[in-house]
């Protein structure tokens, strides 16, 4: 596994001390020796995982267009800055999940078959909504990855419960998403987004995605011949109490009238991913 920046850092005072948005390529060191369910050894929270990877490049597409159609009405420098390294980030993300996708296959997932869907059900949405409520949805699930990702860095359990190539390949796109959670939210209320509206997009996104998610994830369970039994379900419960309930509450903040992304402090986990990856660790 290796990490390499490609670009130069976006650096912001509307960003905490230390932390800048930088694009960088992640390479997977040996992604054939990835245990097919990888998360605990569970494979109902492995497929929704692997379901939520599948979303993530067009849902990235999805967030970049969004972002882009509202860029040039940014006359601020440092946003502009932020915005291009945003993209910059988003597009790296989304090769990289592309390319841990493509092993799936390997365990029977009809791979193609997921990413054409996926494709199809992020299309629509853009088609069936306006693009202001294309942004508020945006600044809504860049929320929801800063919340994984905070759980990623804040609770040992989830580290723990992958190999190390995946745990990794997540810390990656986590810390990432951490820089630049606040860059479409940030441009959201630029352009206007109000509270009403904030609310809205975020409903609407969450009733749209949830079920495509858990489709792709039943699929995925036919296609590699999963059974599930009472010990898996019975151990994802369990994985589940100590994972969901403090991001249900991070994500209801949300939904306050004076939240902003950057109401969660995530410097110090930023600042020790920082000091991980400069010990090639
Ligand atoms: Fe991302
Ligand atoms: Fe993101």
């Amino acid at each position: 596994m290796a990490i390499q920046a490609t670009s130069h850092a976006a650096h912001s005072s509307r960003l905490p001390a230390g932390v800048v948005v930088q694009p960088r390529k992640f390479e997977f060191g040996d992604l054939a020796s990835v245990p097919q369910y990888w998360f605990a050894g569970n494979p109902i929270i492995t497929h929704f995982e692997n379901a939520f990877s599948i979303m993530i490049p067009p849902g990235e597409r999805f967030f970049i267009r969004s972002v882009r159609h509202y860029q040039d009405r940014v006359t601020d420098p440092e946003l502009q800055d932020l915005i291009r390294a945003f993209i910059q980030q988003e597009g790296l993300h989304t090769q990289a999940h592309n390319q841990f996708n493509d092993s799936l296959a390997a365990f029977g997932i009809d791979v193609e078959r997921e990413r054409a869907y996926a494709n199809r059900v992020m299309d629509s949405i853009e088609r069936a909504l306006p693009a202001k409520v294309c942004l508020g949805a945006t600044a809504f699930l860049e929320h929801l990855t800063a919340v994984g990702a905070h759980m990623l860095f804040m609770e040992p359990l989830v580290a723990e419960s992958m190999p190390p190539e995946m745990e990794g390949f997540w810390r990656w796109h986590a810390a990432e998403e951490l820089e630049h959670k606040a860059v479409a939210f940030d441009l959201f209320r630029q352009v206007g987004g109000g509270y009403f509206l904030r609310v809205f997009s975020a409903v609407a996104a969450l009733l749209l995605l949830a079920l495509p998610l858990s489709r792709i994830a039943r699929r995925m369970m036919k296609d590699d011949g999963t059974k599930v039994t009472h010990e898996m379900r019975a151990q994802a419960k369990s994985i589940n109490q100590k994972l969901v309930g403090p991001q249900l509450r991070m994500i209801a903040q949300y939904f306050k009238p004076g939240f902003h992304p950057w109401s969660f402090d995530d410097e110090k986990y930023l600042t020790e991913w920082y000091a991980s990856i400069e010990a090639g660790c």
